[in-house]
């Protein structure tokens, strides 16, 4: 197989596993470890609550966005008209998977390019990853006329993948290359092994204003690619932290926080809005959404979300996402204990 088709079919590969991921019930994660203190008087009308998010430099209609997921073949096109109509039609800002296969495979880029197409006014972010250089970032930009960038680090990822990259020196270099030349804000994101607080406050120092810390709990890679390997390395399926362990991490000085891996539910975004994420990322489930529903039920299923987060912001007394960063949670079980060694409060 050339290195294109190689490409081509990892890419059918992890939409194929990703989905199997999803055909078990629910599975536990840390986000069951952050209760709500529920408090019956506080409630306010759901007219009342805006879903407007302030991230980074721009005002988003949603605290809930499509994450990065998919591009360079015809299920990914497929899948990626169907999340973009339905990011058109409920307003949710929507990533593109990497496309880093359509810079070095022109004849690929359609199935990226409809992102845009289907949704001309929505906020889109073009997805690349760590060790591009400038030039890439901004041809990936170029290609979807994308309002930012997402930036991936996925050592993890690499390091699993036979054929992954095994230099990751000059990655923090190249960042702050792509940082400075990309032309449009980038967002830098794990791709489901979470940023500690201590690479947070490094892309903080690179310029970086917003990133998705993007935890373990929801999509797997470290499954995703040991099914692709013929010796298994599941063993590293717990590796790295989940979303809210890096929320509860952030350092003062880091940049504005993201939170996606393992976001099941609107519960969990409004969890994670608790713990201090601006808006919540989906990927995997909303993934599912468009293979098995198309457009109609990715449209439907994230319109309900919507409806669903909003709602609970009500109930818990906040008007934004922003505002439920004020409400009483209690945190126990393992994200305690990861905040406990960590000397969080
Ligand atoms: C991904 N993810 C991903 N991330 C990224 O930055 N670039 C990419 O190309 C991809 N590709 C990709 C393919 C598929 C099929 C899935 C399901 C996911 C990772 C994704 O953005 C997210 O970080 C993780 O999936 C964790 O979120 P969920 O799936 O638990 O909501």
């Amino acid at each position: 197989m050339g290195s294109e088709s190689l490409a081509a079919s990892r890419k059918e590969d992890h939409i194929r596993l990703a989905r199997e991921q999803r055909s078990a019930p629910i599975a536990r994660n840390d986000f069951d470890d952050v209760e709500f203190l529920h408090h019956a008087l506080d409630g306010v009308d759901v007219a009342e609550v805006s879903l407007q998010a302030q991230v980074g430099p721009w005002t988003w209609s949603s605290p809930l966005y499509i994450n990065g997921m998919t591009g360079g073949t015809g299920t990914a096109g497929r899948v990626n008209r169907a999340l973009a109509v339905a990011a058109r039609e409920t307003g949710v800002p929507m990533a593109s998977g990497s496309v880093g296969i359509a810079l070095d495979d022109p004849s690929t880029a359609a199935s990226f390019r409809v992102i845009r197409e289907e949704n001309p006014d929505g906020f889109v972010m073009a997805n690349i990853g760590a060790g591009r250089r400038a030039e890439d970032a901004r041809r990936a930009v170029d290609l979807l006329q994308a309002d930012a960038l997402q930036l991936h680090l996925n050592a993890v990822q690499e390091t699993i993948m036979p054929e992954g990259d095994r230099e990751f020196s000059s990655w923090m270099r190249g960042l702050e290359e792509v940082v400075a030349g990309a032309g449009v804000p980038v967002v830098v994101k794990e791709v489901g092994f979470g940023l500690s607080g201590r690479t947070q406050r490094r892309l903080a120092e690179a310029g970086v204003q917003v990133a998705d810390v993007s935890g373990t709990g929801g999509t797997n890679f470290a499954r995703i690619e040991s099914a692709r390997r013929t010796d298994d390395v599941s063993y590293l399926a717990g590796f790295g932290q989940s979303a809210p362990c890096c929320l509860l991490d952030a350092p003062a000085d880091g940049p504005q926080l993201l939170a996606s891996g393992g976001v099941r539910t609107p519960l969990d975004a409004v969890r994670a809005y608790a713990l201090g994420a601006r808006a919540a990322g989906v990927a995997g489930p909303f993934l599912t959404l468009a293979l098995d529903g198309g457009e109609e039920g990715a449209v439907a299923g994230i319109g309900a979300w919507l409806t669903r987060i909003r709602e609970l912001l009500a109930l818990l007394g906040a008007r934004s996402a922003a505002d439920a960063a004020g409400t009483d949670v209690l945190v126990r079980g393992a994200v305690r204990e990861f905040a406990q060694l960590r000397g969080i409060d």
